[in-house]
Parts: C-alpha cells; sequence; structure tokens
C-alpha cells in the first residue's frame, strides 16, 4: 500500500480546522466565543444506575447516576444540567452539583415540591419513586448557564438554587479566584452541603438562614460584590428578578449571571382561549400566566420541562389561530405548525392546539 502527501489545500483546511478549534473550544476566550446561548449539548439520552440517594436535609435526596458499565461519563463544566426522564416519561432538569474532574459519577440534588405548594409532581416522583439500583434515562449534559473565567466571583444561592452554584464556588476556589458567597435559605436546617461550602478555602462563605437574619434585602447582598465582580444568582425568582434590577445601578462594571427554576413572569401578555382538540375542553388563560400552567389545570400531565422556552419538551401542534411566539427554541418552518405552550400565546383572542 502507498501513502500519498496531503495536498496544499488539503493541509490548508487541517491548519484551518484546527485554528477554528484552537480558539473556539480550547482557548481561554473559548466561553465568550462560543457561548451557549440558549443551551448547548454536550452529551446524549444515556440510561444511567442510580448508585445511591443521601438525604441531604429534611426535603432534599441527592442521586448519585453511574454509567452501569462504569466507564466514565461525558464531561460537563459548573452551571450545566441534566434532562431527567421520570418514570411517567415527562422530563424534568436537574443542575450538576457533584464534582466536574470526577466523571466517574454525576450527582443531582431535588427538592421535594408538594402539589399544593406548586410542584408540577416531577420532585416527588424522584423522591418516591426512584432508589438506588433504578436505571434512570438522562439526556446532557447541557449548559445554559455559562460560567466565566474572572478574578472576583460574588455567588448568591437561594434555597435549593445551591446546585449550579456549589461546582462554580469549588472552580472559583481550585482557580484561586477572589469569591465571596451568600447562601440564604429558611433555616439552616433547610440548606443542603453546608459541609462542603464550608471546607472550600480562599474565599468567604456567609450563611444567612431568614430564621436568624430575616428577608435578605438584595441590595444589600449584591453590595458585597467587588467593583467588576461576575456575580451568579440562582434561588427564587424574587432574588433573581430584583438582582436583575438592581445590578446594573450598583456594580455597572460587573456582570449579573443568573439561572431560575420556575417559569419567569409574563409580561405585556392578553387574555386568550386555548381549545385543546383531542381532550375536547377550552381553557382560559389569563394575561399574566402561561398557556401551559392554564392548560395543566385541566391535563395536569402535559409534558413539559424548562417552562422557560428553551427545551422544547412542551411542544405542540397548532391547529388554527396566529400565534406571537416567544421561545428561544423553533425554527422558522416549526413555527408556522407548531408552538412552545410555556412561553409562547395567542397573537388573537384563540388558538386550537393538537392536545
Ligand atoms: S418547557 Fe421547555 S420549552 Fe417549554
Amino acid at each position: 500500500m502507498t501513502t500519498a502527501a496531503p495536498s496544499l489545500k488539503l493541509r490548508a483546511l487541517a491548519r484551518g480546522a484546527q485554528a477554528y478549534s484552537t480558539l473556539f473550544a480550547a482557548s481561554a476566550a473559548a466561553p465568550y466565543l462560543s457561548r451557549s446561548t440558549p443551551v448547548r449539548m454536550t452529551g446524549f439520552d444515556l440510561d444511567l444506575t442510580v448508585a445511591s440517594t443521601s438525604v441531604e436535609v429534611d426535603d432534599v435526596v441527592s442521586f448519585e447516576l453511574r454509567n452501569p458499565d462504569g466507564s466514565d461519563l461525558p464531561a460537563w463544566v459548573p452551571g450545566a444540567h441534566l434532562d431527567v426522564f421520570l418514570p411517567s416519561g415527562a422530563q424534568r432538569q436537574y443542575s450538576l452539583c457533584g464534582d466536574p474532574r470526577d466523571l466517574t459519577s454525576y450527582r443531582i440534588a431535588v427538592r421535594r415540591i408538594d402539589a399544593d405548594m406548586g410542584g408540577g409532581g416531577g420532585s416527588l416522583a424522584l423522591h418516591t419513586d426512584v432508589a438506588a439500583g433504578d436505571t434512570i434515562r438522562v439526556r446532557g449534559p447541557r449548559n445554559a448557564f455559562t460560567f466565566i473565567d474572572v478574578e472576583s466571583y460574588l455567588f448568591i444561592a437561594g434555597g435549593i438554587g445551591i446546585t449550579p452554584i456549589l461546582p462554580m464556588v469549588r472552580e472559583a476556589a481550585r482557580r484561586g479566584a477572589r469569591w465571596k458567597m451568600v447562601y440564604v435559605g429558611r433555616s439552616l436546617a433547610t440548606m443542603p452541603f453546608l459541609d462542603e461550602l464550608q471546607a472550600l478555602e480562599g474565599g468567604e462563605l456567609e450563611l444567612r438562614p431568614d430564621d436568624e437574619f430575616g428577608v435578605p434585602d438584595v441590595a444589600d447582598l449584591l453590595g458585597r460584590a467587588e467593583a467588576g465582580a461576575a456575580i451568579y444568582v440562582c434561588g427564587p425568582p424574587q432574588l433573581i428578578d430584583a438582582a436583575r434590577v438592581l445590578q446594573p445601578t450598583l456594580n455597572p462594571t460587573g456582570s449579573l449571571h443568573s439561572e431560575r427554576f420556575s417559569a419567569p413572569p409574563v409580561v405585556g401578555g392578553h387574555a386568550f382561549d386555548v381549545h385543546l382538540a383531542r381532550t375536547g375542553v377550552t381553557v382560559k388563560v389569563a394575561a399574566d400566566e402561561s398557556a401551559l400552567a392554564a392548560i395543566r389545570r385541566e391535563v395536569p400531565g402535559v409534558r413539559y420541562s424548562c417552562q422557560q422556552g428553551f427545551c422544547g419538551s412542551c411542544k405542540h401542534a397548532v391547529l388554527e389561530g396566529a400565534v406571537e411566539h416567544r421561545d428561544h427554541k423553533l425554527r422558522a418552518e416549526e413555527r408556522a405548525e407548531s408552538m412552545l405552550i410555556c412561553v409562547s400565546r395567542a397573537a388573537g383572542d384563540e388558538l386550537t392546539l393538537d392536545l
């Protein structure tokens, strides 16, 4: 067999590919050049074994997931999450809260939210129906909460919002960056992973339970950031919304990065009716609620996950009516015949869905 030297053209192409790969995937500028907006998929569907479960605090259980054959899992970075398929087939997203340098397992932590507290059944199903030894299907890891490399950080976590923040703080400490963290919650007894946070070195950790300090003043919390710091916030919607409003004034040279686990408020909506063709009912959607929230009253099992218009799991075909699309996911040809009911709305007074 003979081999020929690659042509000049091939060598130029190879050099170009190498330069692209270096710049967009491995350089210090990569996080900025290939930002995961809104989501970048880095893994794929995996059937994983629940190696163990652990009660972190009263209503929070963590799940350690491993490849059944013991091989390494796809790599991830702080801020990444998994789409988890529940035994019912429904899909929910949970942040990876373990150590990205240990690819032998993933860890997610789930706070149980009962239906009377607005839960959609996902956390309840994981708490009650999933145990060590079970197999669970996940998709990902995917990253919609990019962790940037800077010299100074302020982390603000509220309750179960600690899950994406924990690997970030660990990474900031490992890099030797300056970091402060404020962890708020109802009481110390409800705040998971205190021991892991307290074991980190080189930064300032402030635990601020409401039962000792009262409800936090968000401006006061933001005031702990150094000028120009990257501020990461994850927690209840009120915390995130207040931080988004206040940060540009309080720290104009800094940057705010946040992740919410619940639906954003509806802005500029009007009321409309949704006819569910297969179910045979008409649902009234109020101006300040999503079509998904209204439809869930009639069809509790309707599928959804992120509630923010980027995962695509709530896509339904539109049989009649014009749509005001508010998602970040669908292509133009998909928009011609379907909508994401978690964020998109009727352009007029009514819509008919194939649901
Ligand atoms: S639930 Fe994710 S796009 Fe609607």
